[in-house]
């Protein structure tokens, strides 16, 4: 059912609490699989590698996994719990490279591993999880597996090269931001979601539509995250914020602010972004706000929810397409509560 913009989807948002309690194995043996990992690394970086693999993350890529492999018993497929380890691992990986670049001291509400240790361990401590990633994803009875989160990983990287040369662009438009995110962050929900319904061992067609939803809610996802960089607080999130403005991150809000600012005031904000003028946060928060442009941000949320949603609509008598529904609504009622 389409729902109207703003406003929860009643008919599903009651049975979130009782999906999230149906999770609670699969992401508990997760949790164990994981914790088992730490001894197949070199005694010499078991802390490191342990420090880095806290419980604090919100688990959402073996979430969709486990939700997009979903048998009608809810029965804990081991493969689908090793294939949640690979997706989490790579997740783990370029949030310890993507905190080096973005100069971040908080992640799940502790040290970043740059900061607690060094960026030169940061960077190879990404590159030793990548490499079990992989490792992990060669045990599979397929090697599509480790070809797709092979190709994933690679797209990733480009999406985080690509912001990397382009930081401090003043000029950077929103076809680019969307390739960026896309491949930043849109893949790795992609890949969760389709591997997750191919191991299950779904039929080709509801495999391709869950790739698809797993895209669009990456999409939203970091359109999201984009705007709680702005607009929230980093009690509330765990994670240093701000970071985009003052790193020179063009984002979506500040897009279509500095589009649609009066010259002077968007040579301001394009001076900002290129670092030639210290970042004066407040001032241009409060012009987002003036400006409408939150409103509008969060309205290209819901419709990348909507693209998602629509992806697997033909596919409501499965229980995964209802379950994958469902988790669309967390993200939808985050936005709405912003
Ligand atoms: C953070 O991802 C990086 C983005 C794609 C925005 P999460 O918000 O899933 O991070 P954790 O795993 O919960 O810490
Ligand atoms: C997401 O971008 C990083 C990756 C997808 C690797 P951000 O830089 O916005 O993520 P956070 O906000 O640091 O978690
Ligand atoms: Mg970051
Ligand atoms: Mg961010």
């Amino acid at each position: 059912m389409q729902n109207t913009p703003h406003t929860p989807s009643p008919e599903t948002s009651k049975q979130l609490p009782e999906l999230f309690q149906l999770l609670q194995p699969h992401l508990k043996a997760l949790d164990a699989f994981l914790e088992t990992q730490i001894s197949e690394f070199e005694p010499e970086i078991r802390d490191h590698v342990a420090y880095s693999m806290d419980t604090g993350g919100k688990r959402i890529r073996p979430s969709l996994i486990f939700f997009s492999g979903w048998n009608s018993e809810g029965e804990i497929d081991p493969n689908l719990v090793k294939l949640a380890a690979v997706v989490e691992t790579v997740h783990l990986a370029t949030l310890v490279h993507d905190d080096i670049m973005d100069e971040a001291d908080i992640r799940r509400n502790r040290a970043t591993v740059a900061k607690k240790y060094n960026n030169a361990t940061a960077v190879l401590l990404g590159d030793a999880l990548f490499s079990h990633a992989v490792y992990l994803a060669t045990q599979f009875p397929t090697t599509e597996v480790c070809r797709d989160i092979a190709i994933s990983m690679r797209q990733v990287c480009t999406g985080e090269i690509m912001q990397t040369m382009q930081r401090g662009d003043p000029n950077l438009d929103m076809e680019t931001y969307f390739r960026v995110i896309d491949l930043k962050t849109a893949e790795l929900f992609r890949v969760a979601c389709h591997l997750g319904a191919r191991l299950a061992g779904f039929e080709d067609d509801y495999v391709k539509a869950a790739g698809a939803f797993g895209r669009h809610l990456g999409i939203a996802y970091q359109i999201y995250d984009d705007m709680t960089d702005l607009f929230s607080s980093e009690e509330k999130i765990g994670k240093t914020l701000g970071t985009d403005i003052a790193t020179g991150k063009p984002t979506m809000p500040l897009i279509l602010m500095r589009d649609r600012l009066p010259e002077n005031e968007a040579k301001a904000l394009r001076d900002t972004l290129a670092g030639n003028i210290e970042a004066d946060v407040p001032y241009w928060l409060e012009k987002l706000r003036e400006m409408g442009i939150f409103e509008e941000v969060r309205q290209a949320i819901f419709d990348e929810i909507h693209k998602g949603r629509n992806a697997i609509r033909p596919f409501q008598n499965n229980p995964s397409a209802a379950h994958l529904h469902t988790i669309s609504e967390l993200l939808w009622n985050q936005v709405a509560a912003l």
